[in-house]
């Protein structure tokens, strides 16, 4: 199975067009201590040929120009076959409305996030152009499916919560954030976990069959947004689970077996600063941060 990471960093990327932080502003310098890193999201092959992207950023466009596997082969043609959506959040979902160039979509989603985006939306209605635009394939919990061109895909529910404009709308459900396990064939396993609260024992079960996993790395630590007087929420009311302290999450993820990559990663964060103290610690406990651009080969 071919990865390659289109984004790396969580909502609002890096740096974040609103925010002159001192790691925003490491990120505009040209990035010799900090590389910018566009809103998270990773393309999946079993061949080569047919791509499968995980979430839609809002800057979908250029993460697609940035990766040749992802260009057209014909006069009107995509190499990406479908788009599976972890969540309803923004960062995830938004760029589904960029693709309204008159082509069809194949879009994965659990019941609760198809309907969180489609109901009531009426810019979706740009997706509603001929009939057929978008294929909606509910994704079942714990369930392994076919994707189609050599590649299946279980979705685990992910301790998580409602998008920020659906909290008070609707009722939570486990639907509502979703990771991944993908193969090829009887190869091995990629765990996908981009936005999770904490463990479950589903979670844990399904990482334990991964050979590579990309995981949570929004927060290095719970206050982080408060100490640096950028907001008042904590990670974990954000279903965030931060990185650093003895309830951090750095030493589950640094026993994960094979590979592990911290991925959507919010400006904020210290490791996004190549010689902190935070990404040594990140990279001496044998785990890796994405960054655009990066391919892995499993
Ligand atoms: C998140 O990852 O918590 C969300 O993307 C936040 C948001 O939608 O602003
Ligand atoms: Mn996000
Ligand atoms: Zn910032």
């Amino acid at each position: 199975m071919k990865i390659r990471v289109l984004g790396s960093a969580a909502g609002g990327g890096f740096p974040q067009w609103n925010c002159g932080c001192a790691n925003c502003r490491e990120g505009r310098r040209g990035w010799g201590r900090a590389r910018p890193r566009t809103q998270e999201s990773i393309a999946v092959s079993a061949d080569g040929q047919s791509w499968f992207l995980i979430n839609a950023s809002p800057e979908i466009r250029a993460q697609i120009e940035a990766c040749p596997a992802l260009w057209p082969r014909a006069d009107r043609h995509s190499p990406i076959a479908g788009i599976l959506l972890t969540n309803g959040d923004m960062d995830h979902c938004l760029g589904l409305l960029s693709l309204r160039e008159s082509h069809p979509l194949v879009v994965y989603a659990t019941e609760a996030v198809h309907a969180g985006f489609t109901e009531n939306n009426v810019l979706y209605r740009t997706l509603e152009r001929f009939p057929g635009q978008v294929t909606w394939r509910p994704l079942e919990l714990g369930r392994e499916q076919p994707l189609g061109d050599g590649l299946w895909v279980t979705a685990i529910s992910a301790p998580g919560k409602l998008p920020v404009h659906l909290e008070g709308r609707r009722a939570p459900s486990p639907e509502d954030s979703v990771g991944f396990l993908i193969r090829a064939e009887s190869g091995p396993r990629l765990g996908y976990f981009s936005g999770i609260a904490g463990l479950s024992p589903e979670v844990e079960a399904a990482i334990a069959q991964a050979a590579v996993v990309f995981f949570d790395g929004t927060f290095w630590s719970s206050d982080e947004l408060g100490a640096a007087g950028l907001g008042t929420k904590r990670a974990e009311e954000m279903a965030h689970w931060p990185i650093g302290g003895p309830q951090g999450s750095l030493p589950f993820v640094s026993r994960i077996a094979g590979r592990a990559f911290y991925i959507h990663v919010n400006n904020t964060n210290p490791i996004l600063i190549e010689d902190s103290p935070e990404r040594r610690a990140v990279n001496d406990a044998g785990v890796q941060v994405a960054h655009d651009g990066l391919e892995l080969d499993l």
